[in-house]
């Protein structure tokens, strides 16, 4: 597999997710073993209009454990030239004399799919709005994977903010690749999962149901998949944002009914959707989910950018799947 832009979940089809899970699998083997030279003398522009840690770090780390360099602005809203007024494509023309990819957070759905459609280098969506946040999503199947050691079959409960929240846009466009999965959407009245996904899932047979009462279908679910109610997005919608905000909580009692095999999940950041006091439960993945992130943004820079990737897990005896001349340099 040899990527170029990464800009949308629906572009990647099962084979795809199957490599790249096996590429993200070879590169736990990778970091255990302190990193490589597989993108030595590249380099990676983050350029982030709107906050992140986990995104932006794990991406950074991605980067700096293949080898590989990163430049970035703090805050590219504020510190770019974009506050001189100029312009999303002029900026990413530049950065492509500067840079091999561009990683990039935008505030506006559809400013990845701008920026691609002009850029040489590589982009990949870090969350465009209230459009996509496709890495997310890989790395949340890539997480059950790991965690459930399948997703053919699995019943997930998707809870929050479903109408703003990129993340299980991107994850419902994933699922629909899998088998026999259904998926219970569990959101206030006010920020109901739109009707984009839900046409999409109807026509790809996926089953799923509207649901209201997350501690009945709680002890049926593999996968409790919470997410923040975003305030960010609401402007001056302040009843809404309380209309939305405390309706489902995740706390001692609600985990009490799930499955002793089932997973919790979050994308993160959290606010108060899920009590503190679960995370010491071993269901709790979401700070698994979240290390999860390093591994596969090291698959997709790798895809994105190796000059010579061999197959995954390929028999050099190095377990990393990267072939021995490009790892002679392990550090
Ligand atoms: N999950 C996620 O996108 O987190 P950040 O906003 O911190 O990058």
């Amino acid at each position: 597999m040899r990527l170029h832009h990464v800009v949308a979940a629906q572009d990647f089809n099962r084979g795809m997710l199957e490599e790249l899970f096996d590429r993200a699998r070879d590169m736990e083997g990778v970091v255990a073993r302190g990193g490589s030279k597989l993108l030595d003398g590249m380099i990676m522009a983050s350029l982030f209009y709107e906050e992140s840690t986990r995104t932006r770090f794990s991406f950074e780390s991605a980067m700096l454990r293949l080898g590989g360099s990163v430049i970035s602005t703090e805050n590219a809203r504020q510190f770019s030239s974009v506050s001189k007024g100029e312009t999303l494509e002029d900026t990413i023309r530049i950065l492509n004399g500067y840079t091999d990819v561009i990683v990039m957070r935008h505030y506006e759905s559809g400013a990845a799919r701008r920026a691609a459609d002009i850029s040489r280098v590589p982009i990949i969506n870090a969350g465009d709005g209230t459009g996509q946040h496709p890495t997310q999503a890989f790395l949340d199947l890539y997480t059950i994977q790991k965690e459930l050691g399948r997703i053919d079959g699995i019943q997930i409960a998707v809870v929050g903010d479903l109408a703003n929240g990129r993340t299980v846009r991107s994850l419902c466009y994933l699922l629909a690749k899998y088998r026999d999965v259904r998926i219970y959407l569990v959101a206030p009245e006010v920020v109901r999962m739109r009707e984009d996904i839900k046409e999409y899932l109807a026509r790809n047979d996926v089953r799923f149901v509207e649901e209201s009462d997350l501690r009945s279908i709680a002890p049926i679910v593999d996968v409790l998949y919470q997410t923040r109610i975003q305030k960010e997005r609401f402007g001056d919608r302040t009843e809404d944002y309380r209309a939305a905000r405390g309706v489902y909580v995740v706390d001692r009692d609600l985990i009490s009914r799930m499955k002793p095999d089932s997973i919790i999940m979050h994308p993160l950041p959290r606010v108060d959707e899920i009590d503190v006091e679960v995370d010491a439960d071993p269901r709790a993945a979401y700070f698994r989910q979240a290390q999860n992130g390093v591994y596969i943004r090291m698959a997709l820079l790798a895809a994105c950018l190796a000059r010579d990737l061999p197959a995954p897990g390929a028999a050099d005896g190095n377990g990393s799947g990267i072939d021995a001349s490009l790892i002679s340099q392990l550090r």
